[in-house]
């Protein structure tokens, strides 16, 4: 078949087109316009299990033609006829981005970075880091008139280079774990090889920059974030440890608390001063040079907890079972200060990842009661139309009625680790091991 443009394709693609259809007449040039030449897209990929997604592509090199490697795919394409309806948030929609997700965490799609749903008629773009899927774009619809424009945006966005995973650690409840958290997971991903920043954004405490032993910044986070484009750099303090186990130095970077915002001007002012995106600008520049950054947030929902959560591509979440605030408190962030933040943004994330439980001892009947408490404020938030349940219970499915809550048990040497000023994980297999267990329950693939 002769090639056509896009906009042809779709002005001849006849009225609620099936999937053949769109398969023959949309597909050939939808690929070309996302940069895919012959042998670099492959129909019914195979993705491990004995499912398989409509198309996987990665560019060709001289010696490896994906067509017939079938190696190292890079994006996954679900697509669709048009007689099933990819509006955002209908059945077909739901059914789609559940399909395409199940793909993406498939074991021969783990080099995949990016996934796309389209019908023709609407597209959205998901972005896969490790184990998290978020999107990338909303779910446009594609027109003859904009379709050039809208793919070649796409385009831009697979062709660059791996970023950071951006990772707020945030519930507005103080001593839920948000800090220990932060440093743990730090400590165990760049025991694994993946290059770590974290970022004490707590000026008032500064727990976790004193928890490291580091002195705090004195003024290079204030006048990077209240200037236009601020250069994070020199605020950057590396924390070197010697792993006593693998005899190694394993070292991540920090950005300690700046004490200059410390009681020098009021909220109002400061607010006058920091733009919302100031921290999201800032880390932006740095994030293809790191795996994961790791952001931790003051316990309430002010200036530089919401600079952390507007800076975030997802937020973690600690809570206590026992604490009926912080499962309050999780369920507010996720219908309240996570959508305020995307308006904001005009973006789609950060998107909130499952609350787990930190840090205590939980018997069975505290377990039903927690249960009980969660069951309550999931019930009252679907009369708000919000459905909570995969925030509490990721594993719940109609068929399975799984109340999993992943935990961090309660252990006193991860308590007394911040006396010694070196992460819990760096000292002891058993902390290590939980944080491994964390790390593989959000991030890890
Ligand atoms: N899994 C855990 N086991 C034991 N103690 C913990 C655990 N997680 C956190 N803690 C302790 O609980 C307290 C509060 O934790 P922290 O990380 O400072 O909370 P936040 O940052 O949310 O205020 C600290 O003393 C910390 O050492
Ligand atoms: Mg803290």
């Amino acid at each position: 078949m002769p090639s056509i443009s896009l906009q042809t394709a779709l002005q001849s693609l006849p009225e609620v087109a099936g999937e053949p259809l769109v398969k023959d007449i949309f597909a050939p040039p939808f690929f070309k316009s996302l940069g895919f030449q012959q042998g670099e897209t492959h129909p019914e990929y195979a993705t491990g299990s004995s499912l398989s997604v409509d198309y996987a592509a990665r560019k060709n090199d001289e010696t490896d033609i994906f067509l017939h490697t079938k190696s190292n795919p890079h994006l996954l394409i679900e697509l669709k006829g048009q007689d099933i309806n990819l509006c955002e948030g209908s059945a077909g929609y739901r059914k789609t981005v559940a399909q395409l997700k199940g793909y993406l965490l498939d074991v021969h799609c783990k080099t995949v970075q990016w996934g796309l749903i389209t019908n023709s008629v609407h597209i959205q773009l998901f972005r896969k880091h490790g184990k998290v899927i978020h999107p990338a774009t909303a779910c446009l619809e594609i027109t003859p008139e904009n379709a050039d424009k809208l793919i070649a945006s796409v385009r831009r966005q697979i062709e660059q280079p791996v970023k950071a995973l951006t990772v707020a650690v945030y519930n507005n409840k103080g001593g839920v774990g948000k800090t220990t958290t932060t440093v743990n997971l730090a400590a165990i991903l760049t025991l694994i090889g993946k290059k770590v920043l974290v970022v004490d954004c707590d000026p008032n405490q500064q727990d976790l920059t004193s928890s490291l032993g580091l002195a705090a910044n004195e003024g290079d986070v204030s006048q990077a974030l209240m200037s236009r484009n601020g250069d994070l750099r020199p605020a950057i303090k590396p924390f070197v440890v010697t792993y006593r186990a693998q005899n190694k130095e394993f070292s991540f970077d920090v950005i300690p608390a700046d004490a200059k915002f410390v009681g020098e001007i009021d909220e109002v002012q400061l607010r006058q001063k920091l733009k919302p995106d100031s921290l999201r600008r800032s880390l932006d520049a740095l994030k293809s040079e790191y795996d994961y950054i790791l952001v931790d947030s003051p316990p309430n929902w002010r200036i530089f907890s919401q600079l952390a959560v507007y800076a975030a591509d997802v937020v973690l979440m600690p809570t206590k079972h026992n604490n009926l605030f912080s499962l309050e408190n999780a369920a507010l962030a996720i219908k309240k200060f996570i959508p305020e933040a995307q308006q904001q943004r005009g973006d789609v994330t950060p998107i909130a990842l499952p609350i787990f439980f930190n840090g205590e001892r939980i018997t069975l009947p505290q377990l039903a009661a927690a249960q009980q408490e969660i069951g309550n404020i999931i019930k009252m938030s679907r009369k708000e139309n919000f459905d909570l349940v995969p925030y509490f219970y990721p594993r719940y499915t109609n068929a399975r009625k799984d109340l999993h809550i992943f935990e961090v048990p309660s252990y006193a040497n991860i308590a007394s680790a911040a006396f010694s000023r070196i992460p819990a994980t760096y000292r002891d297999k058993t902390a290590r091991d939980y944080y491994l267990a964390l790390a593989k329950e959000y991030f890890l693939q």
